[in-house]
């Protein structure tokens, strides 16, 4: 562990350890005999408009309305092929992400929602949809209200002009407030505002004054992002003391939000108590449908995707396939996890929580005691302080929950990091 700012997992394996399905398994061998119960619906929208110089996800700038038009055709014929092969399903959970959804016009956003509702009744399940300053107007945020979206999340980054544009994400705090207004104004049970701390030239006094602004509307969430800069993204410098500047922001933010009545949910995300949204989606043990080019789809041991990529034309030329394909039928890329990985699994998406991994769960899915399986591990962990083990749970300390980002590429596996070496070596 050479940092605390290995890596986000925000998911265990991360899709550069997929590969080329050899053979392609159609979709009904993919998920016979699956629990379908519970399902995850996500569907990606790989538009916005700009690309911001931190940003690594699966999206492009500038599609004209031909692009999503055809996009969205894509999406239904998908849509229909997935149906057909997952047959009974049933949801608990909705989400549309990107990229930027509301990059999609008002009448698109119908068309999005009219494809998920093929799934899943979203006037009954909890539908998360991302959203940008910009991209936030009041007709489409409107369509989204009425069609059941139950959390809408923006991403600010930061309210200060100069520290948005350094971040190479050219915004204006006006339009972030009068976006602020006009979702608050349409009325969603749920309001996500991300930050992110580490941008060149933040200070204590900066950061504290951009989530003094967040706090001002008294977002039922909010996320703190460590910056990250990749290969492959726009900005390229790494500060000398970049990890302890974001430390330090870090438990300054943590700090804050919790004295202003904030729980901790994980490193990245606060909530205001009894505003869950209730969902009984588990992410350690239940499925997820990803509909759209860039989307995952998780069974008990496969998880699947299209082809992934971040440089700007490698994505243009995936979405151009995209929209022409006509045949869904398989799974193309992924990663097979067996009874070992799946543990790792269970074990990672649950530690980087803050309420931790529950011992006797774990026993009843798997037999064993999480501890003992993975002793080594935890061992490091507990002599750097951080790590809590009690009789039923293992639970990162705060500092421990600092370090997420250190100790989750801390627990992958062998094979897997072996796999993600050699796509970043490509
Ligand atoms: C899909 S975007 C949110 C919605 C919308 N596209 C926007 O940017 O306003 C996901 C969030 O991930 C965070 N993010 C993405 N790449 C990041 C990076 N390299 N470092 C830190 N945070 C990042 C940003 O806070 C961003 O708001
Ligand atoms: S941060 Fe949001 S708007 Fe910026 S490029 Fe990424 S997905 Fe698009």
């Amino acid at each position: 562990m050479t940092g605390p700012y290995q890596g986000y997992v925000y998911a265990y394996p991360h899709k550069t350890a997929y590969r080329p399905l050899t053979p392609e398994p159609t979709l009904e061998q993919v998920w016979e005999g699956e629990d379908k119960n519970a399902l995850f619906l996500y569907l990606h929208v790989p538009f916005c408009e700009m690309r911001c110089g931190f940003c690594n996800l699966f999206t492009r700038t500038g599609a004209p309305e031909e692009l999503t038009s055809a996009y969205l055709d894509a999406l239904e014929r998908q849509a229909a092929r997935v149906r057909d092969a997952l047959g009974e399903a049933t949801f608990s959970t909705a989400a549309f992400g990107g990229g930027t959804p509301t990059y999609f016009t008002a009448p698109e956003l119908e068309r999005l929602c009219d494809i998920a509702d093929g799934f899943a009744d979203l006037a009954a399940v909890p539908l998360g949809v991302e959203t940008s300053p910009a991209t936030a107007t009041t007709d489409r945020l409107t369509v989204l209200a009425e069609r059941g979206t139950t959390r809408i999340s923006i991403g600010v980054q930061s309210f200060i002009d100069a520290e948005a544009r350094a971040a190479v994400r050219p915004q204006k705090r006006a339009e972030v407030e009068a976006a602020l207004d006009r979702i608050r104004a349409v009325g969603f049970p749920t309001l996500n505002i991300d930050l992110i701390y580490g941008i060149d030239g933040q200070t204590p006094v900066t950061w504290l004054h951009s989530l003094d602004a967040a706090l001002a509307w008294r977002p039922e969430e909010i996320y703190l992002y460590p910056l990250y800069v990749r290969p492959l993204t726009g900005l390229g410098k790494l500060g000398r003391d970049w990890d302890d500047q974001r430390l330090s922001l870090y438990r300054l933010g943590r700090d804050h939000l919790l004295a202003q009545g904030y729980e901790q949910v994980s490193m990245r995300m606060f909530r205001l108590p009894g505003t869950g949204t209730g969902t009984e989606y588990c992410c350690q043990t239940d499925g997820m449908v990803g509909l759209g080019c860039g989307a995952r789809s998780y069974t008990g041991d496969l998880h699947y995707s299209f082809e992934y990529a971040v440089g700007a034309s490698q994505v243009r030329a995936i979405i151009d396939d995209y929209v022409q394909a006509r045949e869904f039928g398989t799974a193309r890329v992924g990663f097979r996890l067996d009874e070992s990985e799946r543990r790792r699994r269970h074990l990672i998406q649950s530690l980087l929580q803050n309420e931790g991994l529950d011992r006797a769960a774990y026993k009843a899915r798997f037999g064993s005691d999480a501890a003992a399986d993975f002793a080594s591990d935890l061992s490091a962990f507990a002599d750097r302080g951080w790590l809590n083990e009690t009789a039923s749970a293992l639970r990162l300390t705060p500092e421990g929950l600092a370090h997420s980002d250190a100790i989750g590429p801390a627990l992958f596996s062998p094979d897997v990091q072996n796999l993600m070496n050699a796509y970043e070596a490509r």
